[in-house]
């Protein structure tokens, strides 16, 4: 049989080498699991091999299964390659550089021994696919480790450097890792006679100091893990570690991961890991253009959000000035900035030493002229047109050529800002959401004139600190909020028909928002949408006013901040109660408008307020606004706190159904008028029975 692509065989020196070439990560796709399988046999056939190397070719040992085979019909092995290298007479060693991940950790435990380079991470993190580890991973790693310190691994998915990995005994030997292959061959000679070999699946994983973990882990992630099945099949399986023989803690697994591969939560972690990759492509841009890493920032606005980007460069080592009008504005910015970094001190989060190095990377400036040499500057002042205008002039007047003129503002038209430099091309939209350095979405704007360089150079500064960085073009409220919008519409509204914030707000906990979206105005303050419907109100005679929150304000219940908002907070307690004060205040109103009171169900509350938004996501794709549906569900995913089991906005709507969907906004457009109007493209949506997940913009973005 020829020898799959993917998997090379080599003899050195005694030593079979079998490498795993499959770019860009070498997960386990077509051919690689039987390329292993045919490797081994090879190897044990040959009187002159030794011992084997199993390692990977280009970045990564093994990434795990190949994510886009799952729900798909895939070959059955007679055996599987992690139990042939398990079972191979002759010893068989890992050796890790990149990632060893999933599929890719499970292949290293099947192996005899195991050694990693210092910069490789090894981790099982199915469960953030919604599955669990599915190649034995569940039984091998407790036997390896101790079923406490699998199970927290296995739960959480998380990423393990490799001297952590020493540490806990899931690696054998840290490498200089010089030259990987060659350290790996001399390991793999120096075992080469050892017998017994040393097979994980013959230890015995004891729970008997510490009986109640399983029950204790349950417990302590019932909040995180609502709704949700894979991180309890994890924990039951290594439980099965514990109390059954290998063979049949293996049946467990399988069993356990059968009933998890299709379900709804796999297929929409699945859809979200997908969605978060496809959000940083551009269709079109130049292959040849790589952006570099910028080494300067700057920061006009030593305000909280300006404070916040500030925090975001210091975070990931980039220095970054904060120009601000008076030295006060600056002293009490940096005086803010630093009380953040303090309290993650307190909390442990960060240690003193850290905090000392970012503050130190962060220079208050007075004048415009200090901040010239920086690629790039970030506006963040009053979201005030004239105010903005007059900032980016005087960014034209100073900042180097080719320098990013990015603005922060969540609104204001970016070509408007554009319009008043002579290098329109240069300038974007870099939205950040509040607080700025702990959300990851960052929401680049695209400008009529903005260069697709300048784009695809914003997204690289927003994913240099962490974000998830999506585009939109210019437009009211741009993309996130803009879509957001009609759901914060509604919710007031509902109130207004006899719904309450209480009732509201546990529909959406239980949906699995982690806070409910009255709480989160509390916590955010209600007078900042008080502000802007003024503003709307004032420039346009037929806005929709919302008497309720306007009310709420103008009693001095501005939320957290005043200790009474939607709900009533006691002294020092972030527990919101449902509040007297606000029912009576929805019943005023709701008589004054002589609108009838009813009841809600759930169900209605849930698809009013998420239909709304996927009505103007649909029309945000109409206008071209959007690149794809799918960067709406990423953009969700990480702006809104929209929960990750269930994909995203499209995706979750597509679960009821396109024509459903449609069907329902007609019927709300024809009971409460022109805001429901359907979209068009909604409509040809529903007429061809697309998903909205697929839905395609009718206008390029770039030509
Ligand atoms: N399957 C399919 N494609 C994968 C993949 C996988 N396991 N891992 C990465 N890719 C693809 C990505 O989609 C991306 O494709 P694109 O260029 O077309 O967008 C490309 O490989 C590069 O990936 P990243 O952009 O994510 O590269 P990074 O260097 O930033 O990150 C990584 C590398 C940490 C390995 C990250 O890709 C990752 O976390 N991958 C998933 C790891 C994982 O979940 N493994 C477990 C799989 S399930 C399993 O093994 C089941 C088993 O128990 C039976």
């Amino acid at each position: 049989m020829s020898e799959p692509e993917v998997v090379h065989y080599e003899v050195v020196d005694g030593v079979a080498v079998i490498t795993v070439d499959n770019p860009p990560v070498n997960s386990l796709g077509p051919g690689v699991r039987e390329g292993i399988i045919a490797g081994v046999e090879k190897a044990e056939a040959d009187a002159n091999v030794k011992a084997m190397v199993l390692i990977g070719a280009g970045r990564s040992f093994i990434a795990g299964a190949d994510i886009r085979q799952f729900g798909k019909p895939r070959a059955v092995l007679k055996k599987s390659s992690v139990d042939v290298l398990d079972d191979a007479t002759k010893p068989t060693v890992a050796a890790i550089h990149g990632f060893a991940l999933g599929g890719g950790l499970e292949h290293a435990l099947g192996c005899h021994y195991r050694i990693a380079v210092l910069s490789a991470k090894v981790g099982l993190p199915e469960v953030l696919i919604g599955i669990l580890p599915g190649g034995g991973g569940t039984q091998r790693l407790p036997r390896l480790i101790g079923p406490k310190a699998a199970m927290e691994l296995i739960v959480s998915g998380r990423h393990v450097p490799a001297e952590e990995a020493k540490t806990l005994g899931i690696v054998d030997a840290i490498t200089p890792g010089k030259d990987l292959r060659a350290e790996a061959i001399a390991y793999a000679k120096s075992v080469a006679d050892k017998r017994p070999l040393s097979r994980i699946r013959d230890r015995k994983a004891d729970a008997s100091a510490d009986p109640g973990m399983f029950e204790a882990m349950r417990k302590s992630i019932a909040r995180r893990a609502r709704n949700q099945k894979a991180p309890y099949h994890c924990i039951a399986c290594v439980e099965a570690a514990v109390k059954q023989p290998f063979d049949e803690g293996i049946k467990t697994e399988r069993r356990l991961f059968g009933e998890l591969e299709n379900a709804d939560e796999a297929r929409a972690l699945r859809y979200a890991f997908f969605a978060e990759r496809e959000v940083a492509k551009i269709p079109g841009a130049p292959k040849d253009f790589k952006p570099g890493k910028i080494k300067t920032a700057a920061v006009i606005g030593a305000g909280t959000m300006g404070g916040g980007i500030a925090m975001s460069f210091a975070d990931y080592g980039i220095p970054v000035k904060v120009l601000d009008a008076s030295r006060d504005v600056l002293d009490k910015g940096l005086q803010r900035i630093k009380d953040n970094y303090a309290i993650s001190v307190k909390r442990g989060s960060l240690k003193q030493e850290q905090m000392d190095k970012r503050m130190a990377l962060i220079t208050p400036v007075e004048r415009y002229e200090d901040i010239g040499d920086a690629d790039v500057v970030i506006e963040a002042v009053f979201e005030r047109i004239d105010v903005k205008k007059d900032v980016f002039a005087k960014l034209d007047a100073v900042m180097k050529p080719g320098a990013l003129l990015l603005s922060n503002s969540s609104a204001i038209d970016t070509d408007i800002m554009a319009g008043v430099t002579k290098r329109p091309q240069d300038v974007a939209g870099a939205h950040f959401f509040a607080p700025a350095n702990v959300m990851k979405l960052y929401e680049v704007v695209k400008g009529t004139k903005t260069s697709v360089e300048t784009i695809l150079r914003t997204m690289q500064v927003g994913r240099d600190i962490g974000k998830i960085a999506g585009v939109a073009g210019t437009c009211d409220g741009f993309l996130a909020n803009r879509s957001r919008a009609p759901f914060g519409n509604e919710m007031q509204l509902m109130l207004e028909e006899g719904a309450l914030p209480e009732q509201i707000d546990k529909v959406m906990v239980d949906f699995g928002y982690p806070i409910g979206p009255f709480a989160v105005s509390d916590l955010s303050g209600l007078d900042i949408s008080y502000d802007t419907r003024k503003r709307r109100a004032a420039a346009d005679p037929n806005f929709r006013k919302l008497l309720i929150p306007d009310r709420l304000v103008e009693m001095g219940r501005k939320g957290q901040k005043t200790g009474a908002g939607w709900f009533r907070y006691e002294k020092g307690d972030r527990t919101p109660h449902p509040d007297e004060v606000v029912k009576s205040v929805i019943a005023d109103v709701a008589r004054e408008l002589g609108i009838a009171q009813r009841t809600f169900t759930d169900d209605e509350i849930l698809k009013r307020l998420l239909f709304a938004s996927v009505n103007e996501a649909c029309k945000i794709l109409e206008e071209g606004k959007a690149l794809r549906a799918s960067d709406i569900d990423a953009m969700w995913l990480h702006g809104f706190g929209f929960p990750r089991y269930r994909g995203g906005l499209m995706f979750w709507a597509d679960g009821i159904g396109v024509k459903e969907v449609y069907r329902q906004i007609e019927e709300w457009h024809q009971r409460y008028g022109a805001r429901w109007k359907p979209s068009a493209l909604l409509k040809e949506l529903a007429d061809s029975g697309t998903p909205l997940r697929e839905a395609k913009p009718k206008i390029a973005m770039f030509g």
